[in-house]
This record gives structure tokens, C-alpha cells and sequence, in this order.
């Protein structure tokens, strides 16, 4: 199942997505971290956020709302005290980059690249649950921050999208600018009701939401801008088992990732990267590599 890409050995196309694990704390001991393609940290920002009054977070079936509001302990913090747990696990780690400015991101990148077994960045240009945090649909945003983290790093970036709206033109801009992965994407912004008190449920009233729910809307992201730029591109939302992931890889995607799905089972991850190696050995295929895009190929659009 493995595979190389920009210089980056994979075991396989299974990465734990940036949030829902935190840095861990929870999972060391249940989550293999080690057996998954890659794990990717929560979005650090320079300072440590408290994030937003709770409630942060409600689970229910099909859905889970988030409002956290970019909670982390800053960039020096993770330096001291969280990449030292991590640094000698063989899998790849992928840091998560925020920012309030267009600034902040590149000083962010700055003093996470000197963390020698960071294999990834990922710059997160839509966090749904603060004032400002969507970047990702701002050309000009796109173009300075990602030129510039180009300039800073030689490792390979990838940027993440909200999956709202005509999205195409601004990866087109990203991708031009030097991304060299699509990232579909971050939460949409919905909203819950607490129906007891007859109130939003959140304080911040929009809340991200992830789950089930949001995998049809982001799996035809993947599938319209792996038709337009045949770039790559890690697929991401309501993936719960091997059938979710063979549809992002199906409509496009070279990575898989998991986000919500481990509050429901945290074996999830592992179970995906387990049933996809059985899937390839029972089609004859050494790795996913010849099925990316498959079904998008094979469309009439
Ligand atoms: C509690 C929670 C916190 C999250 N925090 C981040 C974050 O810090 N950075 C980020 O890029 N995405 C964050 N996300 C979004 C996820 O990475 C993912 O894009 C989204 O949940 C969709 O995938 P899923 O349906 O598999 O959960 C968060 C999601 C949740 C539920």
C-alpha cells in the first residue's frame, strides 16, 4: 500500500485530520498512530487560545457540531512540550498552521520548520469558528500566504478549503501559488437549535459541522477540482469506513482523512487503512495510486 509523494514515503493514504484528536492526550494507548499514513495536529497559532465559551462540541448521529473556536497552546508550546512525544513515531506528522493575519501564518511556519521530523504543513484557511478565519476565500490571502510559505519551507504544503461556494478559482489560485495539496475540506458553517431553551445552541451561533452529513457536499469538491486541475488532493469528511473512502478516492482524492468518525469508534482510522489493504489485494493492485479519480474519469460532465 505504500507510496511515495513530493519526497514523502506514505505507509498507506490514511490521515487522522487536524482537530477532533487534539494532540493526543486522549488516544495514546487506543489510537495506533503509528499503522496510519499520517496524523495531522490541531491548527496551532502563534499565542495559546483559550478558544470559545463552552458548549464547544455536541455529537449526535449523523452530526457533529463543533465551536471550538481554535483552542491550542500556541506555536512554542507544541515546540516545548507536545512534538517531543511525537517526534519518534514513524508515521508522518503534519502540522496545522492558523493565524489571525496573513502574517502570522508565515511567522507560525517559520519556527515550526526548524522541527526536523515535521514531514507537512497544512495551512488552515478555513477555520469556520472565528472572526476572520476564512482566508481561503480571499485571492489575495491565497497568493501572499502561500507564495511566502513556499519561500520558507522546502517541505511540501498543503492548503485546506472550506467546502462552501464556488470554490474552484481560489484552489486554482493556490495551486498556482505553489500548494502542492488541496485539502476538502474544513467544516461548513451551519447552525444548531437547543430547542429546551429555544436558543441557539452555541454561543458563537454558527458552528462548524462535520460527520455523515457533510460527505455528499464535499465529496463533489473533490470530484470538481479533481476534474479541473487532476491535482492532489486529500478528501476529508464523514469518512467512516472503506466505502467512504473509496468514493473520495473514486472521485479524486490521493489521501483519505479521518475527522469526526474516531468520537463514534477511535478504531475507525486503522479499520480503513486494514479493509483498504484488503480491498487492493483482493483487485490485484499493489496501492490506491491507479484508482484516484476513476469514477471522475469515467463521468459523462
Ligand atoms: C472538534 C473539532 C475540532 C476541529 N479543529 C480543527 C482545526 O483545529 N483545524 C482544522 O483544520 N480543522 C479542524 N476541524 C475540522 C476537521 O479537521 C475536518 O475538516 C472536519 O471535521 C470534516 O471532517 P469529518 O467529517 O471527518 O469530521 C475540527 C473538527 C472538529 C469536529
Amino acid at each position: 500500500m505504500k507510496f511515495k509523494a513530493f519526497n514523502v514515503d506514505f505507509k498507506n493514504p490514511v490521515i487522522l485530520a487536524s482537530g477532533p484528536w487534539w494532540y493526543g492526550e486522549e488516544y495514546f494507548g487506543k489510537i495506533d498512530f503509528q499503522k496510519l499514513g499520517g496524523i495531522t495536529f490541531k491548527s496551532l497559532t502563534k499565542n495559546e487560545r483559550i478558544g470559545n465559551p463552552p458548549p464547544n462540541i455536541l455529537i449526535e448521529d449523523f452530526v457533529v457540531y463543533n465551536s471550538v473556536g481554535l483552542k491550542n497552546p500556541g506555536v512554542e508550546k507544541f515546540i516545548k512540550e507536545i512534538y517531543p512525544k511525537f517526534e519518534n513515531m514513524d508515521t508522518n506528522l503534519i502540522c496545522s498552521i492558523a493565524g489571525h493575519s496573513e502574517d502570522e501564518f508565515l511567522e507560525n511556519l517559520e519556527k515550526l520548520n526548524n522541527l526536523e521530523k515535521i514531514s507537512l504543513f497544512e495551512l488552515n484557511l478555513s477555520c469556520p469558528n472565528v472572526e476572520g478565519g476564512l482566508f481561503c476565500y480571499n485571492k489575495f490571502s491565497i497568493k501572499y500566504i502561500v507564495e511566502n510559505a513556499k519561500k520558507i519551507t522546502k517541505k511540501p504544503i498543503i492548503v485546506k478549503f472550506a467546502p462552501e461556494g464556488e470554490i474552484l478559482h481560489f484552489i486554482e489560485i493556490a495551486l498556482n501559488s505553489g500548494s502542492d495539496i488541496i485539502n476538502l475540506g474544513n467544516s461548513p458553517i451551519g447552525i444548531k437549535i437547543d430547542v429546551e431553551n429555544k436558543k441557539p445552541y452555541f454561543h458563537r451561533v454558527f458552528c462548524g459541522y462535520s460527520g455523515k452529513a457533510v460527505k455528499p457536499l464535499i465529496l463533489k469538491k473533490v470530484f470538481e477540482t479533481y476534474k479541473a486541475f487532476k491535482c492532489p488532493i486529500i478528501g476529508l469528511g464523514g469518512i467512516f469506513d472503506i466505502n467512504d473512502a473509496l468514493e473520495y478516492i473514486f472521485a479524486g482524492a490521493m489521501f483519505v482523512s479521518i475527522g469526526s468518525a474516531i468520537y463514534y469508534d477511535y478504531k475507525i482510522p486503522e479499520k480503513i487503512v486494514q479493509d483498504l489493504e484488503n480491498y487492493l489485494k483482493k483487485e490485484g493492485l499493489e496501492s490506491h495510486l491507479s484508482l484516484i479519480g476513476i469514477a471522475t474519469k469515467s463521468s459523462s460532465l
